[in-house]
């Protein structure tokens, strides 16, 4: 069997076939604030932390402090793993740059640059990329589609195992590109439950794995991490 990465999501693993197959390109998707940054990064942790695997976790959007923060209020602390995960906010560089072609192709340039280099210099074997939408602005030359197929394909041949998280407009099923191209999809939603909402998440597509593909509830403790169980009913 294929060697897998885990998602250190307790209860999650074992739904599919001990994790995701190495050289994965995953999509992390769901709505505001379902969490998806939060999984992405627990990856990485847990990762790096049990088996010593290192991560990089591209930011295009939320600052790196934000990020820290964020991850230590969820008793993931950065400065235990920081020799392996690296944190890189790359947002900033867009600030001085347009919407028109050329500032667009420069600015996929230079993505590529750094996760190319940060692979040689710090050998990554996980990479977070948060958020697809933001790398899309580029993706008028040839359509949305054929850019991203190249996209995919660069981010095979780096030879990691990725995670992009993709923003979900709503959480009506519209098909995106990005879903056929993907060798899987963890879905998060949130759904109401009586007066409560609950976080829920799903393996909609994981090639080479038998998978359940039923919905669970996310549940996330301080002491124990992200935990799921089968929603009930279901
Ligand atoms: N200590 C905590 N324990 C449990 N949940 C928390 C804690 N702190 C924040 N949250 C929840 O985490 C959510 C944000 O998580 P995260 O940033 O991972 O989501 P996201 O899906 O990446 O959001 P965005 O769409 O803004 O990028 C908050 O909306 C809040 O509900
Ligand atoms: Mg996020």
């Amino acid at each position: 069997m294929k060697p897998r990465i885990k998602t250190y999501i307790v209860g999650l693993d074992e739904q599919m076939s001990g994790g995701v197959p190495k050289g994965s390109v995953v999509l992390i998707s769901g709505m505001p604030g379902t969490m998806k940054s939060s999984v992405a990064y627990n990856i990485l942790f847990h990762n790096a932390k049990n088996d010593k695997i290192k991560g990089l976790y591209m930011s295009l959007e939320q600052g790196r402090d934000s990020i820290i923060e964020h991850m230590e209020g969820l008793g993931l602390k950065h400065n235990e793993v920081e020799d392996r995960v690296n944190l890189v906010d790359i947002g900033y560089l867009r600030l001085n740059m347009t919407d028109d072609l050329a500032d667009q192709q420069s600015w996929m340039k230079i993505f590529k640059m750094y996760a190319e280099n940060l692979h040689v210099s710090a050998e990554y074997e996980i990479l977070v990329v948060d958020s697809l939408p933001v790398l899309e602005l580029l993706a008028e030359v040839e359509g949305r589609r054929t850019e991203l197929f190249h996209f995919f394909g660069w981010l095979r041949e780096l030879d990691v195992t990725t995670f992009i998280i993709a923003e979900a407009a709503s959480d009506v099923n519209v098909v995106h590109d990005e879903d056929f191209l993907a060798d899987g999809i963890i879905r998060l939603k949130k759904e109401r439950q009586g007066i409560d909402i609950t976080r829920q998440i799903v393996i909609d597509k994981m090639r080479s794995t038998k998978h359940n593909t039923g919905y669970f509830t996310l549940m996330h403790d301080d002491d124990k991490g992200f935990e799921v169980t089968r929603v009930i009913g279901d």
